[in-house]
């Protein structure tokens, strides 16, 4: 009998509005981008799981090995492949998987740019291939639920996992994590252009997080006050997706950067590019992510995306134009 394969795919994400506050139980808005990670498998006739993603390395490892090992802490995970290999720990330990698996991972999000959430795209298109597998059928907010332990041991001990919802539903999402899990809303799929402008500078966001975290805990108050307007701008943002209004969600994303940048989090690089789409004509610009690095990004009307990204290469920015707003995860 011929063995069983799947495919699936799972787009990038960006943080439009609310990153850091997010992580403190405000509302941010997602949107998913038109670049993607691809995960192919093939049942095997063994019990072995070996798992190839071009330019990150490489796993081999058994079914039975899968049901003893842990990962407790961010401080277990000692490589990049460690995330996925605590996926598939954690699924045969809960779900229970009967085949040995070659599982492939390619990706045309850049490996070196932060801030598009390669992880999240990579875990869910994989998480997704185990569903297919296992013939299970699982909702948004449980892939959620799965995903978060793995996605906070990512980031260093904290994360909002707002990724994980971005990735899998795709369009625009609003997404408030709470004490008993997360709260989303998936808003109108309009397909909006963009260029993604990488500053080229490292940033991890485990540091930036707790960067933002050290200055919550010596200055409580003014942080509290700064997340709660920054949340009055995400929910701005999320009206002026929902009535089409490409000029108010710009207008939204300048007052956003406004507040990245009181909170410590922007870089001269940063503003140089931020700056530089702006006098292009990009209707809105700021970083995206943890920041202190990373990327930033414009958004445009279609005919002056190329503009913009000319403006922000002749500042030495690396770019990427692309759509937001695409479909979420699916297998095929
Ligand atoms: C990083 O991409 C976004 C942060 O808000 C952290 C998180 O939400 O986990 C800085």
């Amino acid at each position: 009998m011929k063995n069983k394969n799947w495919t699936s795919r799972a787009p990038g994400n960006l943080f439009l509005l609310g990153e850091h506050s997010v992580v403190y139980n405000r509302k941010a808005l997602l949107t998913s981008i038109g670049k993607y990670t691809k995960a192919e498998a093939n049942e095997r006739n063994d019990e072995k799981i070996h798992v190839k993603s071009k330019g990150y390395g490489e796993i081999d490892t058994t079914l039975k090995e899968l049901e003893k090992i842990e990962y407790e802490d961010h401080e277990d995970y000692e490589n990049e492949m460690d995330p996925i290999k605590d996926l598939l720990r954690k699924y045969k330990q809960e779900k229970g998987l009967k085949t040995g698996l070659n599982i492939e991972i390619s990706s045309d999000i850049p490996k070196e740019s932060g801030g598009m959430s390669s992880s999240t795209a990579v875990l869910s298109s994989v998480l997704r291939i185990l569903n297919k597998v296992n013939e299970e059928n699982m909702m948004g907010k449980e892939y959620f639920k799965f995903l978060l332990p793995i996605q906070v041991k990512i980031h260093g001990g904290a994360a909002s996992g707002s990724e994980i919802m971005s990735s899998t539903l795709g369009g625009y999402n609003t997404v408030r994590k709470t004490d008993e899990g997360v709260k989303y809303e998936n808003i109108s799929p309009e397909k909006l252009h963009i260029v993604i402008g990488d500053t080229g500078i490292e940033a991890k966001t485990s540091e930036t997080v707790s960067y933002v975290k050290r200055g919550w805990e010596n200055h409580e108050e003014p942080y509290e006050e700064a997340f709660d307007e920054i949340e009055k701008i995400v929910e701005e943002g999320e009206r002026a997706i929902e009535r089409r209004n490409k000029e108010k969600l710009g207008k939204s994303m300048n007052k956003n950067q406004e507040k990245l940048r009181i909170l410590g989090v922007s870089h001269p690089k940063l503003e140089s590019l931020i700056s530089a789409s702006l006098n292009a004509g990009a209707l809105g610009a700021k970083l995206s992510g943890g920041g202190k690095g990373g990327i930033m990004i414009a958004l445009t009307e279609e005919k002056n995306q190329e503009d913009v990204a000319k403006a922000i290469e002749r500042k030495r920015g690396r770019t990427i134009t692309t759509e937001i707003g695409v479909r979420g995860a699916k297998t095929y």
